[in-house]
């Protein structure tokens, strides 16, 4: 079953066509907006747009190179949510449209279990159950997985999420956005050990997240100091570590509360090369396996929208001929196929 993944629910226009008998993506293509640069962070309006501008382009070029046609299909999954609502609007539409012109299933598919699902699309692909930690800039939620569509939330961020703290601190260090890649790149020229931040939430039981103190904590530091490059070079690094620790701990944590052996990560900061070197050095520690999808699939695509909807359609899930979107939608809400 070949199935085409449409993914429009913030800034990227993802298209990817993922064939489940031989267990391969057969072409995928990302469209990065590029409008939002100027205005600091996303605007909506802007981002629905560039989508309906970008979209069919794009299905055209990757049908063609994974050698399909519509019809052929057996079925086309779109992003439903979370998301922004009018972004999300055109991936469902179009989505919804298509399938119904080719005559295959439609499936609507909730944004952060195929980023939990991304890893999948590796050739050393996790099995279940494992603890998956979602990094995104929207989410940071630690989940107990069983299967597809078996969700226990353990922990969420209580404020910004990692990503969302990695973009505010970029801006106040006088970064573009998006913050997270620019602010680690910044962090490699920065001083180990110049500046200490807290690592928030982790002097007390639970799994439960909190980052909005550490940007505070940057712009107290960057007020107190010298303004110079250095400077900001070593709170983006003091920044990067105190996130990056959290992290550590409150995994090895939710690993040891379920018993599970095996850790997913996804998302966009699951590219944080920092976070990546930590996870794998507490895998080894504990002899726990740990799995990452490839850097460009951390991000948004369109291979983990295609893979998540093949995962559904497979198992015999079949939606009714109604659609809509959600801007919030929640993980645990999920049933299986
Ligand atoms: O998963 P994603 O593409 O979109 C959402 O679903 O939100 O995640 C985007 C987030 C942004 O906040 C971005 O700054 C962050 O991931 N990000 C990173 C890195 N690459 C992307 N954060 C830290 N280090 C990176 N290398
Ligand atoms: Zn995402």
């Amino acid at each position: 079953m070949r199935v085409l993944g449409i993914e429009t629910s913030c800034d990227e226009t993802g298209v990817a066509v993922y064939d489940g008998e031989r267990g391969t993506l057969l072409a995928h293509a990302l469209h990065r907006q590029e409008v939002h640069a100027a205005h600091g962070g996303v605007v909506p309006e802007l981002a629905s747009r560039d989508h309906i501008r970008k979209l069919l382009p794009l299905l055209r070029e990757v049908l063609a190179s994974a050698g399909t046609r519509g019809p052929e299909l057996g079925g086309v999954a779109y992003t439903a949510g979370p998301g922004l609502l009018g972004a999300l609007l055109v991936g469902a539409a179009v989505g919804r449209s298509l399938a119904f012109a080719w005559r295959v299933p439609a499936l609507a598919v909730h944004h952060m279990e195929a980023h939990l699902l991304a890893p999948m699309l590796e050739a050393r692909a996790p099995a279940f159950p494992f603890v998956a930690l979602l990094v995104s800039g929207g989410h940071t939620q630690l989940v107990a997985v069983t299967g597809v569509g078996e969700y226990a939330l353990l922990g969420e961020s209580l404020d910004d999420a990692a990503g969302e703290a990695f973009d505010k601190t970029a801006k106040l260090l006088g970064l573009c956005y998006p913050g997270g890649p620019a602010l680690a790149a910044l962090a490699e020229r920065g001083e180990p050990g110049r500046f200490r931040f807290p690592r928030p939430m982790t002097d007390r039981p639970g799994l439960d997240f909190s980052f909005s103190g550490l940007k505070t904590h940057a712009l107290n530091t960057l007020r107190r100091g010298a303004d110079d490059e250095q400077t900001r070079a070593d709170i983006a690094r003091a920044f990067e570590e105190a996130v990056v620790e959290t992290l550590v701990i409150k995994c090895r944590r939710a690993l040891h509360a379920s018993g599970a052996r095996r850790l997913v990560v996804a998302g966009g900061v699951g590219a944080n090369r920092r976070l990546r070197a930590a996870l794998h050095e507490l895998a080894a520690a504990e002899g726990l396996e740990v799995h990452f999808p490839r850097l460009e699939f951390c991000t948004d695509n369109g291979a983990m929208v295609a893979y998540a909807g093949y995962a559904r359609l497979r198992a015999g899930q079949i939606e009714p001929l109604v659609f809509g979107a959600h801007a919030r939608w929640s993980l645990e809400g999920l049933a299986p196929p």
